[in-house]
């Protein structure tokens, strides 16, 4: 059983180990959390408010477990991952479901074009990722601006009565209970405790949010804080301003005064040539290429909800998650005592 190393966390010993976790992924998630990872999967949901039409990239989607409950309203969704494996079962698992594409990609090189889609979510996935800021980033370049991005992920519970039998249950019982289900998962089981243990906690994740130029940014606890939702707002654009003194009535054309896209684009925004280069294959199901239509700048929207989902590697304890909050816009917001 190939066990990747928690501190480097290299592509294809990840990639080899969900690979050969697959078959059996979903079980032992549902095993492990007790059934929770179906709840935080809802709340997850609901922290991106799919809507028919809506082209969302569901990244690290393995399976497509989490994919699948985004498309229920009509939404498009495209579920990248690196794992040959996990997506060849996810395949499989919703053959039947034409709004799930299946694209093989890895999350800090998206072989999609800028602004082209409407959302992006990762459920798990982050966290093993070998570089989640430059994952971060490219969530950032493919997102539309005024878009959400919302991260659901295993964190720390802030209270010290749940944090130690929490980690008594990571190192010891869950790799356990995940060998029983699958002797060769325990070596994957117990690379994802420590991954869990190494993870940033939820203060330090909403900075990373910040600092890769999304706006807005908060995060929810869910199950005391074993799970967090973090969500972000790709900024809009400043709408381009006209300047009386630089263009006189007189010499006032209709090209002028419209800008293009990519220049109202901030810096921070901007990608250089070589990184849009798409490091991952596409797999033949991934025939459908987002079409790019860059959006010009518009007034801020209100913000909308995070909320979290399961992993795979879920040892946790069952809690159900806490209902959404809803925000002026009726979309789900994170709960104010977890909200920064
Ligand atoms: C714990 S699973 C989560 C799967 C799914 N999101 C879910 O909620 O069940 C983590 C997934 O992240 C994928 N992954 C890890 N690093 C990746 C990367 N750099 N690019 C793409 N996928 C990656 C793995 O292949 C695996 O399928």
């Amino acid at each position: 059983m190939t066990r990747a190393d928690t501190a480097t966390k290299h592509a294809a010993d990840v990639s080899a180990m969900f690979d050969e976790v697959s078959p059996r992924y979903d079980l032992i998630n549902d095993v492990l959390t007790v059934g929770n990872d179906r709840l935080w999967r809802i709340a997850t949901t609901r922290a991106i408010a799919p809507r028919k039409g809506m082209r969302i990239l569901d990244l690290a989607a393995g399976t497509g477990t989490s994919s699948a409950a985004l498309t229920a309203q009509g939404a498009h969704v495209v579920a990248a991952d690196f794992s040959r494996g996990m997506l060849e079962e996810g395949r499989r698992r919703h053959a039947g479901n034409d709004l799930i594409e299946f694209v093989q990609a890895d999350a800090t090189a998206l072989p999609f074009e800028d602004d082209s889609f409407d959302a992006a979510t990762i459920s798990y996935g982050l966290r093993n990722v070998a570089d989640p800021r430059a994952a971060l980033a490219e969530m950032r370049r493919v997102v539309k601006p005024g878009g959400r991005v919302v991260i659901a992920e295993f964190s720390t519970p802030p209270s010290a009565i749940v944090r130690g039998p929490y980690a008594f249950y990571g190192r010891h019982v869950l790799p356990r209970i995940a060998g029983v289900i699958n002797r060769d998962a325990a070596e994957a089981y117990r690379y994802l405790n420590e991954s869990i243990e190494a993870w940033p906690q939820q203060a330090e994740l909403a900075a990373w949010l910040r600092e890769a130029g999304f706006e807005r940014v908060a995060y929810r606890n869910l199950t005391f804080g074993i799970v967090a939702l973090h969500r972000g707002f790709v900024p809009h654009r400043p709408a381009p301003v006209e300047s009386p003194a630089k263009q006189p009535a007189a010499k006032k054309e209709p090209a002028a005064a419209k800008k293009p896209a990519a220049a109202n684009k901030p810096a921070a925004a901007k990608k250089p040539a070589a990184a849009k280069k798409p490091a991952a294959k596409k797999e033949p199901a991934a025939a459908k290429q987002p079409a790019v239509a860059k959006q010009p700048a518009a007034a801020n929207k209100p913000a909308a909800a995070a909320q979290p989902a399961a992993d795979p590697s879920a040892g946790s304890k069952p809690k159900p998650a806490d209902p959404a909050h809803t925000s002026g816009d009726g979309r789900p917001e994170p709960s104010t005592g977890d909200t920064q």
